[in-house]
């Protein structure tokens, strides 16, 4: 069985408190039972790791080389300043996809460009949660 590790970045913890209007009103509890049933549809063993240090997801995407066949990643804000984030992923190799909930090409000019994208194989944005069962679909 294929293992894909889904990796989110800082304040993801925060969903259904954080911009409801923007990121909705479902917790990150909610998005992590939504990806469980989303993988076991899928046939893939799923690991989950959020992190508000990019230190942190550097040193999770290096663990991840030899032992995870993909990677689903939304940095949030470090899409935006990360360029560690991106050297790590190109570094271990593993087919990565970026996901946002939210539209970011719709959004503030400083969200407009993402650092992450050019290590990753595809880009999903602004189809909430969706977003991470098309990744794992993709990445199948
Ligand atoms: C986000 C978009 C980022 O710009 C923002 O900093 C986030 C979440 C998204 O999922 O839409 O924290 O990655």
């Amino acid at each position: 069985m294929k293992t894909i590790l889904v990796i989110n970045g800082p304040n993801i913890n925060m969903l259904g408190i954080r911009e409801p209007e923007i990121y909705g009103d479902k917790s990150y509890k909610d998005l992590l039972v939504f990806i469980d049933k989303a993988a076991e549809e899928a046939g893939v063993e799923l690991k989950c790791f959020q992190s508000n240090c990019e230190g942190e997801i550097v040193d999770r995407i290096q663990q991840a080389y030899g032992k995870i066949d993909g990677i689903i990643i939304n940095p949030a804000a470090y899409t935006h300043t990360s360029i560690a984030i991106p050297d790590a992923l190109k570094a271990v190799g593993i087919p990565a996809i970026e996901v946002h909930l939210s539209d970011i090409s719709k959004r503030e000019d400083y969200r407009k460009h993402s650092f992450t994208s050019e290590a990753c194989k595809q880009t999903i944005m602004g189809k909430g949660f969706e977003g991470y069962k098309e990744a794992i679909g993709y990445l199948k």
